[in-house]
C-alpha cells in the first residue's frame, strides 16, 4: 500500500482543539503520567542558533509515546522575538507525524496552536493540582509577559474552573499590555489593572504567570515572594537563583530543565545539586509530592515534546474522523525497488 502524507492547517487544528480546553488539559495530564512511567522516548530538544541573530534560534523536540496513544515524531518550532513588532506572532511551527510500521511521515500539521495549547494546559493543570493540595484556590492573577502564551494560559486556567477576582497585567511594552488587558475585558474580566511596575503587580497577585522572552533573569529578590505565591514560570528564565532557592519548585522533567540557562539550570549551577528541586508534575499528579501553602511554589515546565505529539495525535485523528484529512497526491514517489 501506497503511503499517504496529509497536511492538517492552522484553521483544522483550531477547529478540533478550542472549546476543549479541560479534554486537552486531560490529555497533557494523561502524557505527563505516560512520560513518568517510563512509556515515552523524549530526547534532549535540539537548539539551531545563529551567531549573527542572538535572540533567535529554532527547536527540533523528537519524541515518541508507546502504548495506546501510539504516536512518533517531531515538532520543529521557530523562536523570532522581532516578528511581534512586525504584526506576526513570535513563534511558528510545524509537527511531522511518523507511521511506526514504516517509519513513514504521514502528516503535517501548523503547529503553533498545538504547542501554545499545550503549554496553556500544562500550566492550568499545575496551577488547579498545585493550589489544591494548597488548600486554597488562587483569586488575583498576575501576568508578567502579556503575549500568546499569556492568552492561551488565562483561556485553561478559566476553563479548568480557576476563576479571579482580579487580573494584573505588567509588560515592557504598555502597548502589550493594554492589548491584553482589552482582551481580558472582552473575556469578561471584570477587575483588569496594569501594572508599570512588577514588585506591584507581584504583591497583589496569589497567582503569578511568566510569559516573556526575557534571556536572563531580572527578578532576584526573594522579598517579593514572601507572600508565598503560586507561580507559573513558562518563560524558564525571569528568576534569580535566591529566589528559586527560596520557593518549593516543581518541574516537569527534571534533566530537562536544567538546561539552557534557564533559572534552574543556574541554580543548579552555583549550588552544585538539584536538592531545591521537590520533584516533577507528574510526582504531583501521582501524589508523591504537596506543594505546601507557606512558601512560594514555582513550576518550571521545559516544554516536552511527547505532549505536542498526544495533542497531534488527537487533533489528526478528529481530522480524519471528520473526512477532513487533506493528503498530497503522489507526495511519495519512486516507490519500486528497481524502478
Ligand atoms: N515552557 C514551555 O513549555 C513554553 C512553551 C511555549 C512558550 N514558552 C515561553 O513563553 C514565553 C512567551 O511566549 P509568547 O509566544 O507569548 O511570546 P510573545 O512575544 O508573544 O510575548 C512575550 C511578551 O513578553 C514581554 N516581555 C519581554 N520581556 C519582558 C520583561 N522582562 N518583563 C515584562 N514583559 C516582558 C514582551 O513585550 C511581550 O509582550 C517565551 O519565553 C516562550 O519561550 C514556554
Amino acid at each position: 500500500m501506497t503511503p499517504q502524507f496529509a497536511v492538517i492547517s492552522g484553521a483544522q487544528v483550531h477547529q478540533a482543539v478550542s472549546g476543549r480546553e479541560t479534554e486537552v488539559t486531560e490529555m497533557v495530564e494523561a502524557a505527563y503520567r505516560l512520560h513518568g512511567e517510563g512509556q515515552t522516548a523524549n530526547p534532549d530538544s535540539y537548539f539551531l542558533r545563529f551567531p549573527d541573530r542572538p535572540a533567535d534560534r529554532i527547536i527540533a523536540l523528537p519524541a515518541s509515546v508507546k502504548g495506546d496513544v501510539d504516536v512518533h515524531g517531531i515538532k520543529w518550532i521557530s523562536s523570532f522575538p522581532g516578528n511581534v513588532a512586525a504584526g506576526l506572532p513570535r513563534a511558528s511551527a510545524v509537527l511531522i507525524l511518523n507511521d511506526l510500521h514504516t517509519g513513514y511521515p504521514i502528516a503535517c500539521l501548523e503547529a503553533s496552536i498545538i504547542s501554545a495549547a499545550r503549554t496553556a494546559a500544562s500550566a492550568a493543570s499545575a496551577a488547579v493540582r498545585l493550589s489544591a493540595a494548597r488548600g486554597v484556590a488562587p483569586r488575583r492573577l498576575g501576568v508578567v509577559g502579556a503575549g500568546v502564551i499569556a492568552r492561551y494560559t488565562y483561556r485553561y486556567l478559566r476553563a479548568n474552573g480557576l476563576d479571579f477576582e482580579a487580573v494584573g497585567v505588567h509588560d515592557l511594552s504598555s502597548e502589550h499590555a493594554a492589548g491584553f488587558g482589552d482582551h481580558l475585558r472582552r473575556e469578561g474580566e471584570r477587575n483588569v489593572e496594569l501594572h508599570d511596575s512588577i514588585e506591584g503587580l507581584l504583591a497583589d497577585s496569589d497567582l503569578v504567570l511568566f510569559t516573556t522572552v526575557a534571556g536572563e533573569p531580572y527578578v532576584s529578590d526573594p522579598a517579593l515572594f514572601r507572600h508565598a505565591p503560586l507561580v507559573l514560570h513558562l518563560s524558564l528564565r525571569d528568576l534569580g537563583t535566591d529566589v528559586i532557592l527560596d520557593a518549593w519548585n516543581v518541574v516537569d522533567d527534571v534533566e530537562h530543565v536544567l538546561k539552557a540557562g534557564t533559572s534552574v539550570h543556574l541554580t543548579e549551577q552555583r549550588t552544585g545539586n538539584r536538592d531545591f528541586i521537590a520533584g516533577t508534575l507528574c510526582d504531583v499528579l501521582t501524589g508523591r509530592i504537596a506543594a505546601p501553602a507557606d512558601r512560594p511554589v514555582v513550576f518550571s515546565p521545559f516544554g516536552l515534546g511527547v505532549l505536542d505529539l498526544v495533542l497531534a495525535k488527537h487533533v489528526y485523528d478528529r481530522v480524519a474522523a471528520d473526512g477532513a484529512l487533506s493528503t498530497v497526491p503522489d507526495f511519495f514517489h519512486d516507490l519500486q525497488r528497481y524502478g
